[in-house]
């Protein structure tokens, strides 16, 4: 089946004002501002205020996606939201964000592909607009790891944050839109970065709580192993799909996890630093939400014209993996 293009029409994030930088980690945990920049690259990260929730940050994203794309809520006919952090067990994130918005002639459902969800979510909407089922998909990458975070522990403390960011999804005009949709995952490794406690298998008691299984999890070094790998298998495949060389590529946006990570990535495909977008320092990682705000900033920054040819790259937990390349 021949599938008609979708396009990015709009883009919006958003993250809270009230910031947490490493030397306020000095305080908290044994750990230094030398240390996490040095491994990581991170210098901030914003943190969600409390008594607000995931689908109230999303909410703001969508609404600044709709904006940019010139529509309303109720033009809106499907909702993806990547979170592992939800609001809940259910109703799903994205039916609450589709309340609060007002996007009432929507389908919505989260979308549990952690770091790879917004990209997963992405290319879902992409192929439905494609065989004509929907016009218009809302994607929204939200999470609010601050509340899924052991802060007694330096080796994860120190590496996530809050935020949103959300991209409206539209019929192509012409040239512009996906070039490549490629999605990936290995189920062996989900055991080195993940969430314990909370689900069927280890509902929450007094125990569990005790024992933080409520909180991310991670074997550090072979989570950093395999994301090498994973990356840079997703960034040629995507480019391979798409049948565009790495040297056409003009921005590359991947999931904003490590510094080191993303060289890895840099450095295989030969890409300038100039063309490497990066917002890890002030965010730190937000999985699935990292790279609908980096796409958001990179526009309004006017890192991106009409025309560019955009890759964008993701891993996570599960495992998952996952490339596009989009004419922007
Ligand atoms: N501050 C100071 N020292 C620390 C800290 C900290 N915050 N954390 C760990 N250390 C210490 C360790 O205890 C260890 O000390 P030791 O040698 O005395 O035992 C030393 O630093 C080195 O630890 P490593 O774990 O080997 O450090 P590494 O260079 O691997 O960096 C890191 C750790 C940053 C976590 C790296 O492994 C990494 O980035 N992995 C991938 C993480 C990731 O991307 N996760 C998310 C992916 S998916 C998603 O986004 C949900």
């Amino acid at each position: 089946m021949t599938l008609l293009k979708s396009m990015v029409i709009g883009t919006g994030s958003y993250a809270s004002d009230k910031v947490l930088t490493n030397h306020d980690l000095e305080k908290m945990v044994d750990t230094s501002d030398e240390w996490i920049k040095g491994r990581t690259g991170i210098e901030r990260r914003h943190i969600l205020e409390e008594g607000r929730t995931n689908s109230d940050q999303a909410a703001e994203a969508a609404k600044r996606a709709l904006k940019d794309a010139g529509l309303s809520a109720k033009d809106i006919d499907c909702i993806f939201v990547g979170t592992i952090t939800p609001d809940s067990s259910f109703p799903s994130t994205a039916c609450q964000i589709q309340a609060k918005i007002g996007a009432h002639n929507a389908a919505a459902m989260d979308v549990a592909a952690a770091c790879s969800g917004f990209l997963y979510g992405l290319i879902l909407a992409d192929t439905l607009i494609g065989s004509g089922v929907y016009k218009h998909i809302l994607v929204i990458g939200s999470e609010v790891l601050s509340r899924f975070v052991n802060w007694d522990d330096r080796t994860t403390a120190v590496l996530f944050g809050d935020g949103a960011g959300a991209v409206v999804l539209g019929p192509s005009d012409g040239e512009k839109g996906l070039l490549s949709r490629y999605m990936k995952s290995d189920g062996r490794l989900g055991n080195l970065l993940y969430i314990p406690g909370g689900g069927s298998t280890c509902p929450a008691t007094h125990e569990s709580v005790d024992q933080h299984l409520h909180t991310i999890h991670m074997a550090g070094r072979e989570v950093f192993k395999h994301a090498v790998r994973t990356m840079v298998d997703a960034a040629l495949h995507g480019l391979k799909e798409a049948n565009v060389k790495p040297e056409e590529i003009d921005l590359l946006i991947t999931h904003q996890a490590n510094m080191r990570i993303i060289n890895a990535v840099k450095h295989r495909l030969k890409l300038p630093d100039e063309k490497v977008f990066i917002n890890l320092n002030e965010y730190g990682n937000t999985s699935a939400a990292s790279i609908p705000i980096a796409l958001d900033q990179a526009k309004r920054e006017g890192r991106l014209k009409e025309g560019d040819k955009l890759l964008l790259v993701a891993f996570g937990g599960g495992f998952t993996w996952a490339a596009s390349v989009i004419q922007f």
